[in-house]
């Protein structure tokens, strides 16, 4: 599934640098919600896995999403309504993230929006993915991104088209008292 559904660059990504707690902005019908804590998993004790997901929840209610997760035994949490007023709020108690899959509103005021409140979650190593990166007001956002500060690489994942990986570039942060 080209769209939604699981990605598998981000389960490798969970796999490969055992990735723990996991944030995702738009989580739709949860199936990738469920696919990233299924790689989780694999490494870690279910009860050590945190998901934290954030959706207008009017598709697919965050009843039916927690219903799903619950039966992954993870722990996790749903913050339901625009991430314009959700985020900024919740980054205020979150705990850096592992990984960060951004894809949630297209444009560029809610995409800088994400971005600029998800970096405040980033430890030296997490990874932030964000989805459609070859979307107008996405990829304005990206190219926005501080080449100081951040390390920003974008590919091409089979039939979704460009996704930006972003990473805190270490000699800047080694720099940074
Ligand atoms: C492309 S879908 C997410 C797909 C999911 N990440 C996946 O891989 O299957 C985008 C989701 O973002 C949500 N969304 C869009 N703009 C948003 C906003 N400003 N605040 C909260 N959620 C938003 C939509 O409700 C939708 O469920």
């Amino acid at each position: 599934m080209p769209w939604y559904g699981s990605h598998s660059y981000l389960n490798e990504y969970i796999r490969e640098r055992h990735c723990r707690k996991i944030m995702e902005i738009g989580v739709y019908n949860g199936e990738n919600a469920v696919s990233m804590v299924e790689t989780a998993i694999q490494i870690f004790p279910p009860q050590e896995v945190e998901y934290y997901g954030f959706d207008f929840f009017s598709y697919y209610g965050s009843s039916e999403i927690g219903r799903k997760l619950e039966k992954m035994g993870c722990k996790f949490r749903l913050f339901v309504g625009n991430t314009l007023d959700t985020l900024p709020e919740a980054v205020k108690t979150l705990p850096e993230m592992d990984l960060i899959f951004i894809d949630g509103g297209k444009s560029f005021k809610v995409a800088e929006s994400d971005w600029r409140n998800s970096r405040l979650l980033m430890h030296d190593r997490t990874g932030v993915f964000v989805h459609n990166a070859g979307f107008w007001g996405v990829r304005r956002m990206v190219e926005n991104i501080s080449r100081d500060k951040y390390r920003v690489k974008i590919f091409r994942a089979l039939s979704e088209g460009s996704v930006a990986l972003i990473k805190k570039n270490r000699i800047d942060s080694a720099c940074t008292v």
